[in-house]
């Protein structure tokens, strides 16, 4: 399969371009709302940011600390709430946010802030704090997604509802610990996306730029719940049209994991409309091809480094790309064997690894795995070009180049003329190589 039409339309995502901020974001202990006595010891803010270099050398590092310093706050205060809760929920969500993930989200803002010139003690105390909010935002969409999935390991851990139900085996009587494991999930999840919010509500922003920070966060907290009812939608319904697929997969991952932190980035810079709109297509490509990626890699990636069984997508009956792509070269070529694998494979549990490996046949001997790796080539070069067209800071540009280039698992770039910086090496908090 050739270029598909669905693929040449993926700029037309929804989009949001940023303004020219009237005025770099200030930064300060937050004011205590009128007649609310304010506890010193529930500051928030770390004592002081780093300079914008100091960060550069470290990214995932300078967020860490911010999530350090949070966390610890809004665990003890979970604590005193009640030591259970403390104990079972927020001690999960903070352990979870700070010992995982390679912090795709927060690096892609840093490094869209440092590409637009952003440099001042301000826009980098806020950039921290809203790469610290990302974290959890993701914390909250992981752990969701894993009990929406039914999936039992995620970052090469027992997930978050598998890790509850076996603490209280023994303690519940039958079936209960497990409903007790998704229940608590599912407030773990909303607890991760209200210190989120939190965090975003007591960074000071002003101005037009801050106003745009806070007009994208809403978006993309809204946009990342449509795109997993769109996964939902289409696995529930049998959804092979890969139009669809391609949807579902610009609004539940390429926006929140790429296009958004990049524009919150560009925002907090105070980038003009050009550059925004450049780096944020630039996003909406890699942001599909990073996904794009995490689905081949459901099948033919190795859990080592995925931190996640493979093929879940496909006993789970997800509607990916790569499988509407097989489903129709198979159909296309009347190859009833493909069509009869693909149908009893998806959706119908876990997989022994004799019927992955029947699956992988088909969707190598189809063209599939190998059409949308051409796609994701496509997307990042299409990407990439993006970012060359916009006028940038050169050291940071390169940077963010660097970051879209190797996002979604390719090679470094095959533009080799261009000599710059090294990539971060893209290691997990934790030590971790695994997770999105
Ligand atoms: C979760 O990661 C993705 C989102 C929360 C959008 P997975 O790797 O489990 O991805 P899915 O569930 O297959 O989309
Ligand atoms: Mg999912
Ligand atoms: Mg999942």
């Amino acid at each position: 399969m050739g270029r598909t039409q669905a693929e040449d339309h993926d700029t037309t995502g929804p989009r949001l371009v940023g303004h020219r901020a009237s005025g770099p974001a200030r930064t300060g202990p937050a004011a205590a709302s009128p007649g609310v006595p304010y506890d010193a010891r529930h500051t928030v803010l770390p004592p002081e940011a780093p300079d914008a270099s100091a960060v550069d050398r470290d990214v995932s590092g300078a967020v860490g600390r911010v999530l350090d310093h949070v966390l610890a706050d809004r665990v003890a205060r979970a604590r005193d709430v009640d030591p259970l809760f403390g104990g079972d929920v927020a001690g999960r969500v903070a352990h979870f946010t700070r010992t995982g993930g390679k912090r795709t989200r927060s690096r892609f803002l840093w490094w869209a802030l440092r590409a637009c010139g952003g440099e001042g003690a301000a826009p980098v105390a806020a950039a921290l704090r809203i790469g610290a909010a990302l974290e959890l935002l993701q914390t909250c969409a992981l752990v969701h997604d894993d009990v929406m999935d039914g999936s039992a390991l995620r970052r090469a851990r027992p997930t978050l509802h598998v890790d509850v139900a076996a603490q209280y085996a023994d303690a519940a009587p039958a079936g209960r610990a497990g409903r007790l494991g998704g229940g608590t999930a599912i407030l773990a999840g909303d607890l991760a996306l209200v210190w989120a919010d939190d965090l975003l509500a007591e960074t000071p922003l002003e101005g037009d730029g801050g106003r745009t920070v806070r007009r994208l966060w809403s978006d993309m907290r809204t946009e990342m719940v449509a795109g997993q009812y769109l996964d939902l939608h289409g696995q529930a319904t049998g959804s092979r049209s890969l139009p669809r697929a391609l949807r579902a997969a610009r609004i539940k991952s390429a926006l929140y994991s790429v296009e958004r932190p990049i524009a919150l980035g560009a925002a907090l810079a105070g980038a003009d409309d050009d550059t925004t709109a450049a780096l944020c297509a630039a996003g909406r490509c890699v942001g599909t091809a990073f996904q794009l990626r995490d689905d081949l890699d459901d099948v033919f990636g190795d859990p080592r480094r995925t931190g996640k069984p493979t093929g879940g997508d496909i006993g789970e009956g997800k509607p990916t790309c790569l499988v509407a792509v097989a489903h129709a070269r198979a159909e296309a070529a009347g190859d009833r064997r493909a069509l009869d694998v693909l149908d009893r494979s998806l959706g119908h549990g876990a997989l022994t690894e004799e019927g992955l490996e029947e699956v992988r046949g088909v969707l190598t001997g189809t063209g599939a795995r190998s059409t949308v790796e051409a796609m994701i080539s496509r997307l990042v070069t299409r990407g990439l070009r993006h970012v060359d067209g916009a006028l940038l800071d050169p050291r940071g540009g390169e940077r963010l180049r660097l970051l879209l280039a190797s996002a979604a698992g390719e090679g470094p770039p095959r533009d080799t003329h261009r000599r710059g910086p090294r990539p971060e090496p893209a290691r997990a908090a934790g030590g971790q190589e695994a997770d999105r």
